[in-house]
């Protein structure tokens, strides 16, 4: 289990959050930290099925590839996460992901009993996204959803690179300030890490 996570949530390997989120780990690596790579699009993860399985003892029953990513999620300590914006909200890999984890949601509001609120940071996330328009309101939605995925691990949305007018898979290649930008912040994520008790 590594100390970094790195989820991909676009189907494009080649993309833009998927381009920013190698800079990214490349930022964290070089400054030492361990990082795991996931790329959704290659696993075979079903939606969530809403049988509530989970209530037991908040793991989800379903035996797929989601169960490996959530002992990842639970043992790292710094999550990056990158999703393209689709119809104003995260990838559907992305929110397949999300929509999994409420197995742990389950497990920390209904089974521990956690106050909602209530809790301190264990670990920190950043979140990567891109869209294709320039709407001041783009990434509103889906902050909020990353927002409460990220709470249900008790973990911090420690910060957001969002960015507009990117479309074609290569975009952000104009954009090295970007790029800098993401490399930074895998860099800063891990640092920032070390202030964790
Ligand atoms: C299914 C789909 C839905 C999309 N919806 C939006 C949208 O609501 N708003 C937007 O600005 N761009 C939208 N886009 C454009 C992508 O967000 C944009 O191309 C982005 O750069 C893709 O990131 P990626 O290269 O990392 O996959 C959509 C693209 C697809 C394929």
């Amino acid at each position: 289990m590594a100390e970094m996570l790195a989820v991909y949530g676009s189907p494009r390997w080649g993309g833009n959050t998927a381009r920013l989120l190698r800079e990214a780990v490349r930022g964290a690596r070089e400054s030492g930290a361990e990082v795991k790579e996931i790329l959704l699009r290659d696993l075979n993860m079903s939606p969530c099925l809403e049988i509530y399985g989970c209530k037991k003892t908040g793991r989800c029953v379903i035996a797929d590839d989601f169960q490996e990513v959530h002992d990842e999620l639970l043992a790292c300590r710094g999550l990056m996460l990158a999703s393209p914006i689709f119809f104003y909200t995260v990838s559907a890999h992305t929110k397949i992901l999300m929509d999994r984890c409420q197995a742990q949601w389950v497990k920390k509001y209904w089974l521990d009993a956690t106050v909602f609120g209530q809790w301190s940071p264990k670990r920190k996330g950043l979140f990567i996204s891109a869209g294709a328009t320039s709407g001041k309101r783009l990434f509103e939605g889906t902050l909020l959803t990353v927002k409460y995925f990220f709470d249900v691990f008790d973990m911090e949305l420690w910060r957001s690179l969002l960015y507009r007018a990117l479309d074609e898979e290569d975009d952000v290649l104009r954009h090295p300030d970007y790029l800098r930008e993401a490399y930074e912040a895998g860099r800063d994520l891990h640092a920032a890490l070390q202030t964790l008790d």
